[in-house]
């Protein structure tokens, strides 16, 4: 009898049978080939979870404990802070990007000027004991500025920390270094028909020391206006209107226009020009261009006495200027008056003839401080000589020239001084031994 095969001996579905799934997994655990698939696979799910961990570690790591500030080159900080960062990185980095400005004058004068800031990619640098990592990109698209186009950039810093005020204040240490390192200089105004036009280039500030006036008249003028500006609130509080009108008088070249801007550079204000002499210049005039002065300026009335003479003035009568109108006295009164505003507004003005003067003029409101500026006396010849040679002010040399001077018996004006001591510049004996010269001028 020929034995049955001995699956039939069992059952179908009975549990010696090895399941379906059971095979299978038999079967592929002995593949070589699958089990380094399932091995590969295993370790890709492994590491995308471990990538995945990493990630959202490093998301909340840099939540947590990083700080990042993101400026681009159409925001004013943008220079300040690469100019900033270059300061600091120059040894660690060696990727910069010149920028260089070409100045040419109209004679065709050229001077250059390149500085240079850390180049686009990654620096590092040190501010305040801590790493801070520099990413400056350039973007594809382009911004137009002043009517020119720039690449869009942008410049990301990264550093440890949780505080923002850390990044914030770097901004403002930043923005203090680039406005205390600017070039700044007096900005003059001068009337153009009815508005104040930039003139020129803003000049270089005059030292204020170096408008030599007698006593403590300087001290004392600094003082007033610096308390004039600083008390917006008092004259707010009592209904005041904030202003202050000062006169000064006195015979030519005694330092009035000097001082004036000097004193308003040394308080960082513009100077706005008038010449009340000025021809083209009538009431209606007078009264906008008064009342529409540039913010932060003082305006500057020269020959005031100019408005009482404009009847008798012959010149008013030229063909050349006939069909226009002066100021005239009540038109300047009403313009120094003006509209009751808020605003700051201090006037200047400055005669050698005081005694022409209407008092409704110089009455308090319109002018609350007169000073005369006068001409030399010993003390200021001794501080102009010694200032301008470079010497000590007890110096024989300077006490000689006021004895030279005193010895005259004729009054000179600074100016006149300042004119002889340039004849002389490198020579202070020289301007000892011709001093007759400096006479014969006045
Ligand atoms: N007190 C001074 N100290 C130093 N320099 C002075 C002084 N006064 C005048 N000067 C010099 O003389 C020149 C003329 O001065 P400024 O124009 O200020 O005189 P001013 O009083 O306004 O004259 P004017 O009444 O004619 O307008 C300037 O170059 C200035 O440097
Ligand atoms: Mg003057």
């Amino acid at each position: 009898m020929t034995e049955l095969p001995k699956v039939l001996d069992e059952a179908p579905g009975s549990s010696k049978e090895p399941s379906f799934f059971s095979n299978l997994y038999e079967n592929l655990n002995q593949n070589p080939y699958f089990n380094a698939g399932a091995g590969l696979a295993g370790i890709g799910i492994a590491m995308s979870f471990l990538r995945r961990t990493a990630q959202i570690s490093n998301t909340y790591f840099r939540r947590r404990f990083m700080i990042t500030l993101q400026v681009n080159n159409e925001d004013a900080a943008y220079p300040w802070l690469l100019d900033f960062i270059n300061k600091r990185s120059a040894t660690q980095t060696r990727n910069l990007s010149a920028n260089t400005v070409v100045h040419q004058a109209e004679s065709g004068k050229t001077e250059l000027s390149i500085s240079f800031l850390p180049g686009h990619g990654t620096h590092f640098f040190v501010h305040d004991y801590r790493w801070i990592k520099v990413e400056r990109q350039r973007e594809k698209q382009v911004i137009q500025r002043d009517g020119v186009r720039t690449p869009f950039e942008t410049v990301t810093l990264t550093t440890l920390g949780s505080d923002v005020k850390f990044f914030k204040q770097m901004l403002e240490h930043s923005a203090k270094e680039a406005i205390d390192n600017a070039e700044t200089g007096l900005v003059i105004y001068q009337a153009v028909g009815p508005q104040w036009v930039r003139f020129g280039v803003p000049r270089k500030k005059r030292d204020i020391e170096s408008v030599v006036l007698d006593g403590k008249i300087c001290e004392q003028l600094l003082q007033d206006f610096q308390e004039f500006i600083g008390s917006a609130e008092w004259y707010a509080d009592r209904g005041v209107p904030y202003r202050r009108g000062y006169l000064f008088y006195g015979p030519p070249g005694t330092g009035k226009s000097s001082f004036i801007s000097a004193l308003a550079s040394h308080f960082g204000y513009s100077v706005c020009l008038l010449s009340l002499s000025e021809r083209t210049l009538d009431d209606d005039r007078l009264n906008h261009l008064l009342n529409t002065a540039p913010p932060n300026s003082v305006v500057i009335l020269e020959d005031i006495d100019a408005a009482f003479v404009s009847r008798e003035d012959p010149m008013s009568n030229h063909p050349a200027y006939q069909g226009l109108s002066r100021v005239t006295f009540s038109g300047l009164l009403n313009a120094l008056d003006g509209v009751a505003c808020a605003e700051e507004r201090i006037t200047f003005m400055t005669t050698n003839y005081v005694e022409r003067l209407d008092p409704a003029l110089i009455r308090p409101g319109r002018v609350d401080r007169k000073q005369y500026f006068g001409n030399a006396t010993d003390g200021m010849l001794r501080k102009m000589f010694a200032r301008f040679y470079r010497q000590p002010s007890d110096s024989e040399l300077a006490e000689q020239f006021v004895q030279l001077v005193s010895e005259h018996k004729k009054e000179l004006s600074p100016a006149s001084i300042q004119g002889h001591f340039l004849m002389h510049k490198q020579d202070p004996r020289g301007a000892l031994d011709n001093i007759k010269n400096m006479f014969r001028s006045v």
